[in-house]
């Protein structure tokens, strides 16, 4: 089976979708699998990320939630990489769960393995879910849809109090409708060469002992890269080191996962300013790295205003791009 893994945490701007999108960057282009994203969180930034500042999708998550669509049938190829997808997020997602009544909220996290994920196609190797800054409905969708989370934080007091609140929900989740979810580790982002910093760190792998899957340091790239619209492993202005610590986390996530990496072992394709080989990309108007010969992935379903759950299964219709 696939692995479906989850971003959190409850705390907003530790980087969980800086972190998503990076993860899926380098996993697709250094480990040569086909990764999808799915943005579940209202704001939308991975789907911004990854396809494009102003895309305006006409199909989204929330299709997949009500109408109930297949991911399969709602997925986009991104334009940074032809081995990366996306199922968009919607904003309207944010006033669906003020309306929702107890019994949907229910029936919503217990289908939801079967209505989010359900539908992908055999053909995608991992998928990713980011999640909202919250223990709201759509963060616990997430991990009720997920095999295994990865715990973001941040150095801070706030960042270790909102940890706390995350793991307890994340408990209930496990207990009241997803037996089999697990913790894949803990990314410790944004960290500076500081005392407090390196405190910081040190208590949280003495807390999750051998967990700590990455320590993503602050850099200024991080930050240009998404102002571009691409991961980092695709952004010309990051340092190797930088591309590095993505390319690592990929592996140790995979290793975690019981999956063996398969670095990239061709030299690098022309073009290829991120340095990890492959895809060619050529560059546009709007800023993206957009590879050669991806189709454009406009010509999808329009979004459904009409919300019906349902738990019908799903079945996979392949990958639509
Ligand atoms: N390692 C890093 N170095 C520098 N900037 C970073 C780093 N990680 C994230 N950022 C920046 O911090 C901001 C917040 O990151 P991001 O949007 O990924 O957080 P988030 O947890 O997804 O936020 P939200 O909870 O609102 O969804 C963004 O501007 C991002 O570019
Ligand atoms: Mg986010």
């Amino acid at each position: 089976m696939r692995p479906v893994i989850a971003v959190a945490t409850q705390k907003g701007g530790v980087g969980k979708t800086t972190t998503t999108v990076n993860l899926a960057g380098a996993l697709v282009n250094q480990y040569q699998l086909r990764v999808l994203v799915i943005d579940l969180d209202p704001q939308c930034d991975a789907t911004a990320l990854l396809l494009g500042h102003g895309a305006t999708p006409d199909a989204t998550v929330r299709d997949v939630l009500w109408v109930p669509r297949p991911a399969g049938d709602v997925m986009m190829r991104s334009p940074v990489h032809p081995d990366l997808y996306v199922v968009a997020g919607s904003s309207s997602l944010a006033g669906d769960e003020k309306h929702i009544d107890a019994s949907t909220y229910d029936a919503i996290l217990q289908d939801a393995r079967q209505t989010l994920v359900g539908g992908v196609p055999d053909a995608v190797d991992l998928v990713l879910i980011d999640t909202p800054p919250s223990l709201g409905l759509w963060m616990q969708c997430g991990l009720a849809a997920a095999d295994a989370y990865i715990l973001m934080g941040e150095p801070g007091a706030l960042g270790t109090r909102g940890m706390g609140q995350f793991l307890d929900t994340a408990d209930h989740v496990r207990t009241e409708i997803n037996p089999g979810l697990t913790r894949l580790g803990v990314v410790i982002n944004n960290v500076r060469a500081t005392s407090g910093d390196e405190a910081f760190i040190n208590m949280l792998q003495g807390e999750f002992l051998n967990e700590v899957l990455s320590v993503v340091p602050q850099r200024g790239a991080v930050r240009d890269a998404s102002a571009e619209g691409v991961p980092v492993e695709f952004f010309p202005g990051a340092r190797p080191e930088l591309r590095r610590c993505y390319r690592e986390l990929g592996a140790t996530v995979l290793r975690r996962l019981g999956l063996r990496p398969r670095p990239r072992t061709e030299p690098a394709g022309r073009g290829d300013r991120g340095g990890g080989g492959g895809v060619a990309p050529r560059r546009t108007g709007a800023g993206l790295v957009v590879p050669h010969n991806t189709p454009d992935p406009s010509s999808n379903v329009a979004e459904s205003s009409r919300p019906v759950h349902s738990s019908s299964p799903h079945t996979s219709e392949g990958i639509h791009g």
